[in-house]
């Protein structure tokens, strides 16, 4: 249902890979409610194909870019300038831990890929935006929002070095939030999704489990893609002016209950 919640507005979508990807949602619920955006998405990841149909569907173009380089990133926000004149909305829907890719547990972590898990996922948040700010790329009152993790908060063993990067982007979108929004009213916020059945989610080892046990412990159950894209679709609409430098939990209840019933079911003795 659309109710052209972001009718007129312009954006760059990070990260849809797949139909499955959390991106891909948001992408097709910000075209349904009426915004123009550009997609993009690392060189490798382009060469599985899938974008151009997402690009189809949504009338739009893909730019490439791997968001740990600079120069890929000013030649994207250079051309959202070119098409839109600035942009009003971002998606950073980016994770990848070589890491946890091989198996390496969190006491055993290779420091060239910890390097790279922090980057790609983490630091992307700040040059992106770094970036935009030195090419006044995005509007007043323009919207930016990354994906996270509880695992930023809480030890969830599998998560591997995944947990210290999304620490970080959390702390990112703070520091960024603040002087953006007061160079130019740019907010920048987190959002803190359930386990997901995603390619990057099923990278985690154990991640049946992992999602068996978090819909048992959410009142709500866990929060499907297309909720969460729903949820990413208020964040970037007018109706959210005021909110910024948050991590917003979009989890069913998860992050705030010590333990539900179902989960307690499971340890009675009687
Ligand atoms: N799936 C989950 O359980 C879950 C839960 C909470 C948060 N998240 C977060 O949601 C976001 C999206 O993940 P997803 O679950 O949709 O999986 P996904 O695998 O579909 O998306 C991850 C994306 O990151 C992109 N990427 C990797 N390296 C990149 C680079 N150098 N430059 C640009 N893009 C790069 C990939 O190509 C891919 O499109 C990630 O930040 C992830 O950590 C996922």
């Amino acid at each position: 249902m659309s109710t052209n919640l972001l009718k007129g507005k312009k954006g760059i979508i990070f990260g849809a890979l797949n139909e499955q990807s959390i991106a891909w949602k948001v992408a097709e619920r910000a075209y349904e409610e009426g915004a123009e955006f550009l997609l993009t998405n690392a060189p490798v990841a382009m060469r599985m194909g899938e974008i151009n149909k997402l690009a189809e569907k949504c009338n739009t173009e893909v730019i490439p870019a791997d968001a740990t380089k600079v120069e890929d990133l000013e030649n994207l926000l250079n051309a959202a300038k070119e098409k839109f004149g600035g942009v009003d909305f971002i998606l950073h829907s980016i994770g990848m831990s070589p890491n946890v890719r091989k198996g390496k547990k969190y006491t055993d972590l290779n420091y060239n890929y910890y390097n790279t898990t922090l980057d790609v996922s983490a630091i992307s948040l700040h040059k992106l935006l770094q970036t935009a700010m030195k090419l006044d790329a995005i509007n007043e009152w323009g919207s930016v929002v990354a994906l996270t993790y509880i695992a930023a908060q809480r030890i969830f063993p599998d998560y591997g070095d995944m947990a210290d990067a999304k620490s970080l982007l959390e702390s990112i979108a703070r520091g960024m939030g603040y002087h953006y929004g007061v160079k130019k009213k740019v907010r920048v916020n987190t959002v803190s999704q359930s386990p997901t059945m995603t390619t990057a989610g099923s990278g985690v080892g154990g991640f049946d489990a992992f999602m068996n046990y978090a819909e048992d412990m959410s009142p709500l159950g866990n929060a499907p893609a297309l909720d969460c894209a729903n949820y990413c679709i208020t964040l970037f609409s007018d109706l959210t002016k005021y909110v910024t430098m948050q991590n917003l939990f979009h989890d069913g209840g998860f992050s705030k209950t010590g333990v539900s019933e179902k989960v307690m079911d499971k340890f009675r003795n009687e």
